[in-house]
């Protein structure tokens, strides 16, 4: 069946084709399932009204409509995204029992959502600030997600502070200004009070938080995880994407232009790059340590404000996404 929004068609959108359901034979239904064979004309008592309250389709058509502006997100609430496949280049059956990552003839379909933080859902693409790399795997042993940001530490050790943490970086409290920008009062403010915080702001006033466009970001799943394979044997794991393209940015006045000119830059590159059939591609990459190993280290390997250094623990790269 030809997709009415991609006429084109080409692999990937036949490859999706088994994820589309037409309208064909489809009726309109209440939210129950109720077969609805007149959505225009309420109940009345009489000809001329009034419209009865025991009419649940009336109520529950206006109920629906009244609430169908869904509030943004708090956070991330700006972001593109694509399909895309993910195929493990070698078996990782050592390390992890996860059919996705040794099964090497599989072709697992994901997800992918790139954002900003800080913006509102109408923000610029441009803004100086972390970007999120969340990846969905839909495999076939259910759905595995790995929520990433395009920096590989985070600004707190504790979860208590991330209200706080976001409250600051938000537009100042009494005029709402900026929108979608990090380095203001507020922030600094926070961060000046939060020594944990000085690795991750290093990166964040870096060209790291101008990208050139998504397909040239790197991706970190920031925490430590755990793979655990078939004997139940468990390495400590850093997630890292790798983008073919290489990792590029914008410089600051660039970024200042671009977010007037076309506020859309990165959604609009990615969005025609795949139309192109210039698919974006990274390689996800693995840091392995022993769970023998955990307390060899300096520092403790489950603080999200420190990376494991390359040097010590090579980044093996061992599969590649493909949007
Ligand atoms: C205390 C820690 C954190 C809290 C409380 C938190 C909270 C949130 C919330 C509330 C959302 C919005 C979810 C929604 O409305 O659908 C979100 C989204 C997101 N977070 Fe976090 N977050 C935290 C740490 C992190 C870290 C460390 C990363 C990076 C590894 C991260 C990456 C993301 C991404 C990429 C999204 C957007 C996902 C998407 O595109 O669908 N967050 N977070």
């Amino acid at each position: 069946m030809p997709d009415k929004q991609t006429p084109k068609g080409n692999k990937k959108t036949d490859s999706l084709e088994q994820h589309v359901e037409d309208s064909q034979g489809q009726f309109l239904t209440t939210n129950q399932g109720v077969k609805v064979n007149d959505d225009q004309n309420s109940l009345k008592a009489g000809e001329r009204g009034p419209s009865l309250l025991e009419d649940f389709i009336l109520r529950e058509k206006i109920t629906h409509f009244d609430h169908e502006r869904i509030p943004e997100r708090v956070v991330h609430a700006r972001g593109s995204g694509a399909h895309g496949v993910f195929r493990v280049a070698e078996d990782l059956s050592k390390l992890t029992k996860a059919k996705f990552l040794t099964d090497t003839s599989a072709e697992t379909p994901v997800f992918v959502r790139f954002s900003t933080v800080a913006g509102s859902r109408g923000s610029t693409d441009l803004a100086r600030d972390v970007r999120g790399f969340a990846v969905k795997f839909y495999t076939e042993e259910g759905n595995f997600d790995l929520v990433g940001n395009n920096m590989p530490v985070f600004f707190i050790q504790d979860a208590i502070k991330f209200p706080d943490l976001i409250h600051a970086v938000k537009p100042e409290p009494y005029n709402e200004i900026p929108q979608a920008a990090s380095a203001h009062d507020t922030f600094w403010d926070f961060i000046s009070n939060t020594p944990e915080s000085a690795h991750m702001i290093m990166w964040l006033m870096s060209d790291r938080a101008i990208p050139r466009s998504y397909r040239m970001m790197e991706g970190f799943g920031v925490h430590t995880f755990r793979l655990v394979n078939a004997e139940g044997r468990s390495s400590f794991v850093k997630f890292h994407w790798k983008p073919l393209l290489g990792v590029h940015s914008v410089a600051w006045d660039e970024a200042q232009n671009i977010s007037g000119k076309d506020p859309d830059f990165h959604r609009r590159d990615l969005w025609e790059a795949i139309e192109n059939g210039d698919f974006p591609q990274w390689q996800l990459a693995l840091q392995i340590v022993p769970e023998e190993d955990e307390h060899k280290f300096e520092f403790d390997l489950l603080d999200p404000t420190k990376i494991i250094p390359e040097e010590i623990v090579p980044v093996r790269r061992v599969g590649t996404l493909t949007l």
